[in-house]
């Protein structure tokens, strides 16, 4: 027996089996080209051309007839990627693989020199805008750009764009691919199943996906024209739509979530959801309410809506870019959603929400969503929560932008209250015990509509017969930015008594290097209760006040450190005299010799989209003198609409902020008292803390009816 296997194995020694072909050959990843043909022998040939790092490989087939099997390398992957379709083509045909990407190509005995031996060739290109490939695309759950843009450079030139789309993941057949075109373009589509399809559209998608194949022939130059983009992404979410109707009885809640939520963004999906919310049989006390809880992240061009007869609230993304908030609305007819013609894959464009259908006590009915909304200019809302109200939401929509911050205020605060304010800036959460303190919050100034909700559950909570009052305000600060052309500012209806109730800022801007001179020509306020202050910059602390103006004035002259400055006017709205005019420009800070030299007048609206230019700037005439209150009479109608440009971007305020300017005023002039007594004493000046942590204000009880009033 021992014997037998030391003679086969001799004989073996002797007479090799030819197993392997003396024609397979193997070009290796520093050959920049080569090529050759099939010299075939029994047991068939192999070229096999070494992926290379850093370029691609452009390999041209002459088949002459015969059939050649052709697998794609990728370095780093164990499994070669056969190209059915390519290996039963027996003409010339070239492909392009991408960097770290060869090729295998065999002929097994098929191949015979009787019509004439395949040939082959190839070279090393970097990829660059000249090539439309590569020809093999893994996709997987990133979009990927399949076609590029091509540069051609010779007129009329024909050129075929090929594509192989597989999975990424050879486990995730299951999923299904999306292929998006600018131009319409015909794919064949394989499926698990090995079934093909051709499919033609803007948006082709296959479930259980196998490979995508793409070739289309183009002709140059105009590549701009005919090269539209091709992208691809595949998923494991499902894009249909949950579009049947349901119906939703009393206190039932019903879940509806964007088509590919959580993360896959459907292209060009339009879905339309019908509620129908079942007779509401309570009683006459309450009322019947949709309460929506909404979770959604905005994309541009992305958009839904909750629609009924009496409203259609659209949420996109000029209205919110994060959002987890609850709200009440009429009973909802339908949800629709939209989304572009695009692939996008990540949590952006999707929404989860439920709509529960509820009752609320008709005395606790207080605002549904995008009910109630107040300009910028108005400064305040405040709002009394009666005692018996277990169960109540408010929604208030603030006009857009030029805010500067809004203060919220709960008194009396219940277990359970909560306060979320939100825009497409910001989204802010308060619960009870955060509410115990007002709370401020800053906002950027042009950000579209604020929205703020209140709500209060204390269901099953001890009762208490005490009611609550909700304040929310905030203070409008308008830029201006300042030219050395002098620009006049006036008080609302200046020269007539002004009739203004509350608090205007303004802030003054001039270039970097240059300061602001203001020259106040003429200046006439109801002494002590009305007052007009100037601050150094933009901070409004005591520390930079410049003066505060109040009585009768002329002729005063204030200039700024820097390039800017903050304008602060109130008025307590009764006894309004003549008010303010005054002139401001800006001006080089500059050495001895240097001479004032014209700034170009910058862009009027610099604040943004966020409204009118607050002052009236903009048709003053730019002539050099600092006074002259008279040019108001002779255009008497423009008048009119500047100085109403100027009211409504300032504000009304309540007996609130009354009570907070008041109060301000006192401790500011006992931090003047003290600050001149520091001083004196030659220390360093202390930092006035304006926290609002500390805020002792209480409102006065004046409603006395138990339903909700809102007052300004
Ligand atoms: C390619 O590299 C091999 C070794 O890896 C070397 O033997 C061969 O000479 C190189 N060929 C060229 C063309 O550089
Ligand atoms: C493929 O799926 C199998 C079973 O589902 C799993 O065990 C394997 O890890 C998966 N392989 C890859 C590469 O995901
Ligand atoms: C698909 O069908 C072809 C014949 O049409 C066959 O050769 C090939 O092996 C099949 N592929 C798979 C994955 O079943
Ligand atoms: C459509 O599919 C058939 C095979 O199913 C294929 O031969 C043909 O080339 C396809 N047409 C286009 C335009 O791709
Ligand atoms: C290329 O296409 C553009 C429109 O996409 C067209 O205006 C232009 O005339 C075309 N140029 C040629 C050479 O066809
Ligand atoms: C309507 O009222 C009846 C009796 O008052 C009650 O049985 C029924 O459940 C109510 N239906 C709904 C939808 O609340
Ligand atoms: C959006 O909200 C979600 C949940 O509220 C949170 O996890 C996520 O971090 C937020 N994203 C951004 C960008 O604010
Ligand atoms: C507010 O909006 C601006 C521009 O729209 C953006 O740059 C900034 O990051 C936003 N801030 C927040 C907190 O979202
Ligand atoms: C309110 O929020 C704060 C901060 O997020 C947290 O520390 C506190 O426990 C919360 N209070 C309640 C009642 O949820
Ligand atoms: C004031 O202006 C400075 C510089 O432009 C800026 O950094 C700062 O945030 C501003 N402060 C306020 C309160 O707007
Ligand atoms: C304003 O005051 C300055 C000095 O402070 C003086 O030179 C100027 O003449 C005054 N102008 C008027 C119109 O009173
Ligand atoms: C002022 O406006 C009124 C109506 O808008 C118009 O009739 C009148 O002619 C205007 N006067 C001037 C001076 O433009």
């Amino acid at each position: 027996m021992k014997k037998c296997v030391w003679i086969i194995l001799i004989l073996l020694f002797l007479f090799p089996v030819p197993i392997v072909s003396e024609s397979s050959k193997i070009h290796l990843e520093n050959e920049s080209t080569g090529s050759g043909s099939f010299e075939c022998v029994d047991g068939g040939c192999s070229i096999r051309i070494e992926p290379s790092p850093t370029k691609g490989t452009v390999l041209n087939l002459q088949g002459n007839g015969n059939k050649v099997l052709v697998y794609i390398i990728t370095t780093g992957r164990t499994q070669l990627e056969f190209l059915q379709k390519e290996s039963e083509r027996t003409d010339q045909r070239s492909y392009l693989a991408d960097v770290n990407q060869g090729f295998l190509i065999n002929c097994k005995a098929i191949c015979n020199a009787h019509t004439g031996l395949p040939h082959y060739s190839f070279n090393r290109e970097i990829l660059d805008s000249h090539n439309c490939g590569p020809y093999l695309r893994y996709i997987g759950n990133e979009v990927v750009r399949i076609q590029q843009k091509r540069r051609v450079t010779v007129y009329g030139q024909r050129f075929t764009c090929q594509y192989h789309m597989v999975p990424f993941n050879s486990n995730i057949s299951s999923e299904t691919i999306y292929v998006i075109s600018e131009a319409s373009n015909t794919f064949d589509v394989f499926d698990g199943n090995n079934e093909s399809y051709n499919k033609t559209g803007h948006i082709v998608s296959q479930s259980y996906w196998e490979s995508v194949e793409f070739e289309q022939q183009y002709r140059g130059p105009n590549w701009s024209r005919d090269m539209k983009s091709i992208y691809a992404v595949t998923t494991k979410r499902s894009c249909v739509c949950q579009n049947q109707p349901v119906e939703v009885s009393n206190g039932q809640v019903i879940h509806i979530q964007s088509p590919g939520y959580p993360d896959f963004m459907c292209p060009s999906s339009q879905c339309e959801k019908h509620i129908t919310f079942s007779k509401f049989n309570g009683s006459d006390e309450y009322i019947q309410r949709a309460l929506v809880t909404l979770e959604a992240r905005a994309k541009v061009e992305t958009d839904f809506s909750l629609v009924s007869k009496n409203f259609d609230v659209r949420f996109n993304a000029d209205m919110y870019s994060n959002v987890s908030t609850h709200f009440l609305l009429e009973p909802v007819d339908k949800v629709t959603h939209n989304t572009p013609l695009s692939l996008y894959n990540g949590p952006e464009g999707h929404f989860n929400m439920s709509i529960q259908s509820i009752q609320i006590r008709k005395d606790c009915d207080c605002s549904l969503f995008k009910q109630k909304k107040y300009e910028r200019y108005e400064h305040k809302i405040k709002i009394k929560v009666p005692a018996q109200c277990e169960l109540i939401f408010c929604h208030w929509t603030i006009g857009s932008g030029g805010y500067k911050e809004i203060i919220v205020k709960v008194d009396k605060v219940r277990e359970n209250d909560e306060v979320h304010i939100w825009n497409r800036n910001i989204t802010e959460k308060y619960n009870s015990t955060q509410l115990k303190q007002p709370r401020k919050l800053y906002s950027a100034v042009s950000v579209g509509d604020t929205f703020v909700f209140f709500r209060r559950n204390t269901s099953g909570v001890s009762q208490q017969n005490y009611p609550s009052f909700i304040t929310v305000s905030w203070i409008t600060q308008s830029n201006v930015p300042l030219t050395t052309t002098p620009q006049a500012f006036i008080s609302p209806n200046y020269p007539k008594p002004y009739n203004f109730f509350g608090n205007c800022q303004t802030l003054l801007v001039a270039p970097d290097n240059y300061y602001i001179k203001l020259n106040v020509s003429d200046f006439d306020v109801e002494h002590i209760h009305d007052h007009l202050s100037f601050y150094d910059g933009n901070n409004t602390s005591s520390e930079f006040l410049l003066e505060q103006l109040t009585g009768t004035h002329q002729n005063l002259t204030f200039t700024s450190s820097g390039n800017m400055m903050t304008v602060d006017f109130f008025s307590d709205g009764s006894h309004g005299r003549r008010g303010y005019h005054f002139v401001a420009l800006a001006v080089i800070i500059s050495t001895p010799k240097s001479i004032e030299v014209a700034i170009p007048s910058m862009k009027e609206n610099d604040s943004g989209k966020n409204g009118k230019p607050t002052p009236i700037m903009d048709q003053f005439p730019s002539d050099d003198s600092l006074i002259d209150p008279l040019w108001l009479s002779d255009s008497e109608n423009s008048t009119t609409s500047k100085t109403s440009n100027l009211q409504r971007s300032c504000s009304k305020h309540g007996f609130f902020f009354y009570l907070f300017c008041a109060l301000c005023a006192v401790f500011i002039t006992i931090g003047t008292l003290f600050g001149g007594f520091v001083l004196y004493k030659k220390l360093n000046p202390r930092k006035t803390e304006t926290s609002f942590a500390n805020e002792m204000i209480r409102f006065r009880n004046d409603d006395t009816g138990s339903v909700v009033t809102i007052e300004n």
